[in-house]
């Protein structure tokens, strides 16, 4: 199949293939997203298969309007209706109760629950519009791999596979959505993203945090928090502040050469040994978010190195879902001094 692209003048014909139960990757201001009619069961099914993704991890429905939720879910609560009138169309994904039947099992993936989300990216949700039907989309990445914050990455991951591509250049936040689990007594985060908790408790009060508990054996709430995610091929190692120094020192006694990827001001504080490829995360932790996926994906596919030292940044507001990526890249490893 050929994978053609689209742009903001050629929405018309990528509504037409996902009416026709075929799937389009659609931009939004997090990551790409892998969509396809979220009433086309069979169009459903083969976003999985596309993916490669277990089919027990349920999908985000992307809506274009509050109507369309109220169709499939139960009535809306107050709290949720702040919410909604916050923070969309915005990077904030809500889990509500469904109506009986009102999805079908490979969007909910069983669960009496779905993700419904209203994305801030104009084209998109002209797409969803003119589709006249919401679309589900997962990361538009292969399984397993640092999520699609441009249409390049999508292309190199899912070409041939999916019928096309709208390309609205790289997307701002670069970390998917925070995941806000709205079904239960009380509100809690399943996802860590760029609408924060504390900015999430000035609007509906008390929220719990249940994406820091995910142990080894634990289940968690969001089914797609216990697989390997944003994993390159490299071993990525954590490197906290006060240990550049040392990092640095360490990366220029390899016999092979190892990625970097810090802020400007790091780098300007500490040297950068010749053998190392430095890949730069900008300014700050909002720059950082926008960059940490293309350059997981930059040592990937234009280098050989064999382990990426990357920028630890506070665990608070953005920095909040930075870590949570950045921590599952690595598979929560730290770089560590050397023992003498
Ligand atoms: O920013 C985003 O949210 C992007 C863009 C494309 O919208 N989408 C995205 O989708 O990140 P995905 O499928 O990669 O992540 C959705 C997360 C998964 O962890 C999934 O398990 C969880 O939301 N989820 C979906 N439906 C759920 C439900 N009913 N209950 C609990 N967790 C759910
Ligand atoms: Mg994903």
């Amino acid at each position: 199949m050929e994978t053609k692209i689209y742009h903001a003048d050629t929405i018309k014909e990528a509504a037409k293939e996902i009416q026709a139960g075929q799937l389009v990757s659609f931009p939004t201001e997090t990551v790409y997203g892998l969509g396809a009619d979220a009433t086309n069961e069979a169009a459903v099914k083969q976003v999985y298969v596309a993916k490669g993704r277990p089919s027990d991890n349920p999908l985000i429905v992307h809506v274009a309007d509050i109507t369309t939720v109220e169709k499939y879910a139960q009535p809306l609560s107050e709290k949720t209706r702040l919410l909604m009138k916050t923070f969309w169309p915005g990077p904030l994904t809500i889990i509500l109760k469904l109506k009986p039947d009102a999805l079908s099992k490979s969007v909910t993936g069983g669960l009496e629950t779905a993700a419904f989300r209203n994305p801030h990216n104009e084209a998109t949700l002209d797409l969803i519009r003119q589709a006249g039907v919401p679309i589900v989309g997962p990361s538009a990445n292969t399984s397993g791999k640092p999520s699609p914050t441009e249409a390049k990455h999508v292309y190199h991951d899912l070409h041939g596979k999916i019928a096309g591509i709208l390309d609205d250049g790289p997307t701002q936040i670069g970390v998917e959505s925070t995941v806000i689990d709205m079904s239960g007594e009380v509100p809690s985060i399943l996802r860590p993203g760029a609408v924060s908790e504390a900015q999430l408790a000035k609007v509906i009060g008390t929220v719990q945090s249940d994406h820091h508990k995910v142990g080894k054996n634990e289940v968690p709430k969001a089914p797609g928090m216990k697989y390997k995610h944003y994993a390159p091929n490299a071993q990525v190692l954590i490197v906290a502040d006060d240990q550049w120094p040392a990092a640095m020192n360490w990366a220029a006694q390899q016999n092979s050469p190892v990625g970097v990827m810090t802020t400007e001001q790091v780098k300007k504080e500490n040297l950068i040994p010749t053998n190392a490829e430095w890949f730069s995360l900008g300014e700050d932790v909002h720059s950082a978010s926008h960059n940490l996926f293309a350059g997981l994906r930059h040592f990937d596919l234009e280098s050989s190195v064999t382990y990426i030292l990357a920028q630890e940044f506070d665990r608070i507001g953005l920095g909040e879902a930075y870590m949570n990526r950045l921590g599952k890249s690595a598979g929560q490893q730290y770089f560590q001094t050397p023992n003498k």
